[in-house]
């Protein structure tokens, strides 16, 4: 059936987004009861492991009726549904669910370049179907997911987009970060100084005043790609949004303070960040496959007045840990995309970057346009060194480790073709250059849990390309491959008997 001007977009609206993920056999309604003490998550860890279906909970043990909540698990997990493993990424970025890492981030940032459409307001939305105020909420009632055994709470926010604005409106920031159940009426997490979330809430701080804010869960699935991505400070994620879509995202005023929710999500928690009250929180299991369990952080309280809902409503999770989850799906990847823009906006000769899952948000691979490389009469050692300058010193620096440079010869996201190039053309010490001007977001573990520098941990671009490639425009070797070492007819006989020579159909 072609989409009718009625049938909301998969990108903008999770409910349709999960409809088409039925229809093509990449989600599971899981109607059995399941404990949301670990049972739930277990199943969802391995589905991550496995790019299983996406399980959606239905029948979760205290859930009160059709009421608070389903639970949606790996919402942007990878997919095993042949040919479309990155399908609930193109997905929620408005691609076919065949689209490549390549179209991926060509989307993402074509909106770039695209007038950004600013929310519009309206007065009612499906969020609004059922609201609690003050004491009708018991936070500590909901059936919130343990997520991991050795977490120090449960979190409730893993996959939730918050909403606050500067204290004079002019800025609006919605961004995905980690909230643990308090007690009945706070919950309680992490607000990084450096994230445009610490920078508001520094704002609300000068002003003596607690931070209005939301936090919306089973928002439009391009949303949740833009909260979890670096754009620049004073920008507001909702107009790019607009761009991504094609439509403006609507919005509905909050019940009990001033901040816009997306008319369609599925829930939404409203109320006030303190200034002064904290409670204890985590440890949780990172995105790098990590905890240290032990000692709880002291982080602000954020207080719930009101929670508004739709019928039957989802609460989207993300169960952290070794890849693939949303941190390396949604995060690493929407990084990759600003890292491209920013290395394109200084003149780099850069065509596509990328994060390889498996490297956990730490490594970026960076695929130099090498026509546009050789034009510039440049060597390694100069380039490598003002490549990592500028991407090391921008917004999202702060999160990359290691940064690999490739050619075009090698495809930015096949792992296997970064390891063949990095043994095969990366020098030890002579092509690595290293950095120690900038910081290291302290999660990482070398970082955290290192060898103390005698002046700041290092971040390093290794050059996977060879001298010649600076200075040649035709690449001197050949590759000892099924593509590389025969002539195309040969190639195209046997792909042409492949079968008949007793094979089976070649999977990549
Ligand atoms: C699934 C997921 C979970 C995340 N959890 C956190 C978190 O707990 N703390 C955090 O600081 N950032 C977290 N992030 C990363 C931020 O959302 C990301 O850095 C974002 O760009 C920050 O927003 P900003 O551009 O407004 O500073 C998470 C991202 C994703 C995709």
């Amino acid at each position: 059936m072609a989409p009718s001007e009625k049938t909301p977009s998969a990108a903008g609206d999770l409910r349709q987004f999960l409809n088409e993920l039925q229809d093509e056999g990449d989600l599971l309604v899981i109607k059995e009861e399941v404990d949301p003490a670990m049972e739930l998550a277990a199943i969802t860890r391995r589905v991550y492991e496995t790019e299983e279906k996406a399980p959606l909970f239905e029948n979760i043990k205290g859930r009160q009726g059709d009421g608070l909540f389903r639970v949606l698990g790996a919402p942007v997990g990878l997919s095993r549904v042949p040919d479309q493993r990155l399908g609930r990424i193109a997905k929620s970025l408005g691609l076919p669910s065949t689209a490549s890492g390549q179209d991926i981030i060509k989307k993402i940032n074509g909106a770039k370049s695209l007038k950004y459409l600013a929310p519009v307001e309206v007065d009612i939305g499906p969020v609004k179907e059922f609201k609690l105020f003050g004491d009708d909420i018991d936070l500590e009632a909901l059936p919130t997911p343990l997520l991991h055994q050795h977490d120090g709470g449960k979190f409730l926010e893993t996959f939730g987009m918050h909403i606050v604005q500067t204290p004079d409106g002019s800025w609006t920031n919605w961004s995905i970060t980690r909230n643990m159940v308090h007690d009945k009426r706070h919950l309680v997490g992490p607000i990084i100084p450096k994230q445009d979330i610490g920078q508001i809430y520094q704002m609300w701080k000068d002003k003596g005043e607690d931070m209005p804010w939301a936090l919306c869960f089973g928002v439009p699935p391009a949303a949740i790609m833009v909260g979890g991505m670096p754009i620049p400070k004073g920008v507001d994620e909702a107009g790019f949004i607009g761009a991504l879509i094609g439509k403006p995202v609507e919005v509905v005023k909050c019940e009990t303070n001033g901040i816009r929710v997306p008319a369609n999500a599925e829930i939404v928690f409203e109320g006030t960040v303190s200034l002064t009250e904290t409670g204890p929180e985590g440890p949780m299991m990172e995105y790098h496959g990590h905890v240290w369990p032990g000692q709880a952080k002291q982080c602000p309280l954020f207080k719930v007045n009101a929670i508004t809902y739709r019928a039957d409503p989802i609460l989207p999770i993300c169960i952290t840990g070794r890849a693939t989850e949303e941190s390396h799906t949604v995060w690493a990847l929407m990084i990759a995309a600003e890292v491209l823009t920013i290395c394109q906006s200084a003149g780099l000769p850069v065509k596509m970057v990328w994060c390889p899952f498996e490297s956990h948000a730490i490594w970026y691979v960076i695929q130099v346009d090498r026509a546009k490389l050789v034009s510039l009469k440049t060597n390694m050692a100069d380039f490598c060194t003002k490549l990592g300058h500028i991407v090391f010193g921008s917004k999202p620096g702060w999160y990359m480790g290691k940064v690999f440079v490739v050619g075009e010869d090698v495809d930015p996201t096949s792992l296997r073709d970064l390891i063949w190039a990095e043994s095969t053309r990366c020098e030890p010490g002579t092509s690595e250059f290293l950095f120690d001007e900038y910081g290291n977001i302290p999660l990482i573990p070398y970082v955290g849990h290192g060898v103390k520098p005698e002046r700041n941990h290092k971040k390093v671009v290794k050059c996977c390309m060879l001298p010649s490639e600076f200075v040649d425009e035709e690449l001197a070797w050949k590759v000892g491959s099924f593509r590389g070492s025969y002539p195309t007819d040969v190639q195209a006989l046997v792909e042409r008997k492949w079968e008949n020579y007793g094979f089976g159909p070649v999977r990549d």
